[in-house]
């Protein structure tokens, strides 16, 4: 397993419009798409962009907001009702190469692989074991950012 870049940070956020606005206003950042919802996974995303160096992507940003009373980040807002860090996503090459190794390290899995907000396969670690970090594993070609 060859672990490659952070591919981007997951922020939780109470309201998505603010969190745009954020981003845009205070941040600089770009929006690369408009809001979108993930009704499987019980949210509502949107991406940024750090405007990075000339010819560079910069970093993303992947904002998330419950979609739904039972969508898993409520429990997350609750806590944290100012929005906070919700997960880092690493790139990998293969995915089922990625899973293979971290459950061989006593890794605990949370779900089957399935096609995140990229459209690639990922899944996601268990904070407890990831040094408190909720942990998301996605396959990008090489060269694909
Ligand atoms: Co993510």
């Amino acid at each position: 397993m060859k672990l490659g870049r952070l591919n981007h940070v997951g922020v939780a956020a109470p309201s998505m419009q603010d969190a745009i606005a954020y981003y845009r206003d205070v941040m600089g950042a770009r929006v690369i798409t408009d809001p979108f919802d993930m009704p499987e996974q019980g949210v509502k995303v949107a991406f940024v962009n750090t405007p990075g160096e000339a010819g560079t992507a910069g970093t993303q940003i992947e904002l998330i907001e419950p979609l739904g009373e039972t969508s898993p980040i409520a429990g997350f807002i609750a806590k944290n009702p100012a929005g906070g860090q919700h997960h880092v996503c690493y790139e990998v090459e293969d995915i089922e190469a990625a899973r293979d190794w971290f459950t061989a390290q006593g890794k605990r899995i949370l779900g089957p692989t399935r096609i995140g907000a990229h459209g690639t396969p990922i899944f996601f670690l268990h904070p407890k074991d990831m040094l408190g970090q909720l942990t998301e594993i996605m396959e990008t070609p090489r060269g694909d950012h």
